[in-house]
């Protein structure tokens, strides 16, 4: 077998997973020249800022990789088709949202950036490529992108033979621990027909993942894996989410549950947080497009079965956001509502997807006043994802940079977000800043009970029953 040896790597997309995936690439092999392409000008204008606080995507650790890697053997440009021409392999790490028109509208997964740059490929590369796919994807999509490029190549067939093989490399990374996941995963998926590209990938990651850490399926079991285990994670969190509406009812303790259940190793005890519902870019996007492909192969009963795990996130978001008004004696008019944090969750400056989003809005159409703090998310951010609403009501809600600000003369207090500096809020303090009578919502758990006894607001926290 003849291993091609890879010595540049080209990405394209310089977003949440192509970013911090290539700066450890770089980091681990420093033999091997990564550049990172986008057609996002700004975005990559940013990446390659001096100031490293100002790079597009916060991650902890992520500013000491590209300290130490960029512009040594980690590029970022938005020279697409020189960057494609030389390099050995290519990865394609661009978006892949919910079709919002036509066939599969609200549930397929739109692939025209794919497409888009599949197309970019076959018109540019040299010699011998590897196409990676890291987006997640639907099933059967390697099929596409091999079919674009295979007629690219006979279009090419006068002047240099070109050759392309198509590898399926699902990214696990969860946002937040993407620089942790990256370096230690639990697993590396290949997927693939070419022995000699499959062995060249593998090598890459034999610069710091150990061999028996990486499995080898055909190409469809890779790209349905990366489906299937984001729909099982989602699906545990719809779970204890469900249960902790009937432990506020019962008097149980979603966390003395969650003990309870989580020591039995065959359930096992992460990814058992109740929360406000789960965001982000993968959850709801990948079931949708695993129902969508249920429905396509004649199999609706597996379809409404995973689409149930989507129906209760939207339950469980709805249900909280209803709680609150109802608390409020149904009226926020004019209240001044703390709102904090923003991101899907904990150690991201990404809000794809976060409840945050759909509670604000509803918020805002009530006549609530916000006061939204986040550490990471910056004012442009609320104000894109805020969209029509945010603008129309736009002297209604203030972002806050200073914490100790946001809950002054406040009504009510929501913690969405679970970032370590809400865990260590003098609620003593807090209490005696808020109007009374007032309340403080913990959707995501992390307020000590025993610590706010004193306190003279009214207290909510997710499946605590007996919320008073
Ligand atoms: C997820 C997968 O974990 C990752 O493997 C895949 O590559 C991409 O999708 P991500 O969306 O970045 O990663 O974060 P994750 O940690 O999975 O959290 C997703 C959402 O679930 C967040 O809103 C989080 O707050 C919520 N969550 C997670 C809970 O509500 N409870 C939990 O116990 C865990
Ligand atoms: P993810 O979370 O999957 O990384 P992002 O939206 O953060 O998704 O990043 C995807 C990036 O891919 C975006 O910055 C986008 O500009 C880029 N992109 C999309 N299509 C192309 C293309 N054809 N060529 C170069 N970059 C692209």
């Amino acid at each position: 077998m003849l291993v091609k040896n890879i010595n540049s790597i080209c990405c394209i997309g310089a977003g949440y997973v192509g970013g911090p995936t290539m700066a450890v690439v770089a980091d681990n092999c420093p033999d091997i020249k990564v550049t990172i392409v986008d057609l996002n000008e700004e975005r990559i204008k940013l990446w390659n800022s001096n100031d490293l606080t100002k790079i597009p995507i916060f991650e902890p650790g992520l500013k000491e990789i590209i300290s130490r890697v960029r512009n040594k053997n980690l590029f970022f440009t938005t020279d697409v088709e020189n960057s494609i021409k030389n390099s050995d392999m290519v990865f394609i790490s661009v978006n892949t949202p919910t079709k919002t028109k036509g066939i599969g509208a609200g549930k397929a997964s739109d692939i025209s950036w794919v497409e888009a740059c599949t197309r970019q490929v076959a018109s540019n590369a040299i010699g011998e490529t590897i196409i990676v796919e890291k987006s997640t994807i639907p099933v059967r999509t390697a099929e596409a992108i091999k079919t674009i490029l295979e007629n690219n190549s006979k279009k090419n067939s006068k002047s240099d033979a070109c050759s392309f093989t198509v590898l399926s490399n699902p990214e696990f990374l969860a946002e937040g621990t993407a620089v942790k996941d990256l370096q230690n995963p639990d697993r590396i998926l290949i997927g693939g027909e070419d022995e000699e590209s499959i062995q060249a990938l593998k090598n890459i990651y034999l610069n710091w993942v150990a061999e028996e850490k990486i499995i080898t399926t055909n190409l469809w079991s890779s790209e349905l894996s990366k489906l299937t285990a984001n729909a099982f994670l989602a699906q545990r969190i719809s779970s204890i989410n469900s249960i902790s509406a009937l432990c506020e009812v019962t008097g149980a303790d979603i966390d003395e549950v969650k003990k309870a259940i989580g020591l039995d190793t065959r359930i096992g005890k992460k990814f058992l947080n109740a929360g406000p519902g789960f965001g982000g870019s993968c959850f709801k996007k990948d079931i949708l497009n695993l129902t969508y492909l249920c429905q396509h192969f004649g199999l609706p009963e597996v379809s409404s079965y995973w689409e149930q795990v989507v129906s209760i996130n939207n339950w469980q978001i709805y249900r909280i956001y209803k709680m609150v008004i109802n608390k409020l004696f149904g009226n926020v008019t004019n209240k001044k509502i703390a709102i904090l944090g923003f991101s899907f969750k904990a150690n991201t400056n990404d809000t794809r997807e976060s409840p945050a989003i759909f509670i604000c809005k509803e918020l805002l159409v009530e006549g609530a006043l916000l006061s939204i703090h986040d550490p990471k998310v910056s004012l442009a951010q609320i104000i894109t994802e805020l969209g029509d609403i945010g603008e129309e009501n736009r002297s209604n809600w203030s972002h806050q940079i200073d914490l100790d600000e946001t809950y002054d003369d406040a009504d009510a207090i929501i913690i969405l977000t679970e970032w370590e500096q809400y865990r260590n809020i003098n609620w003593d303090l807090v209490s005696s800043k808020m109007k009374s009578p007032s309340w403080v919502f913990d959707t995501r758990k992390i307020v000590n009970p025993k610590k706010i006894k004193n306190c003279d607001f009214n207290f909510w926290q997710v499946g605590l029953g007996n919320n008073i």
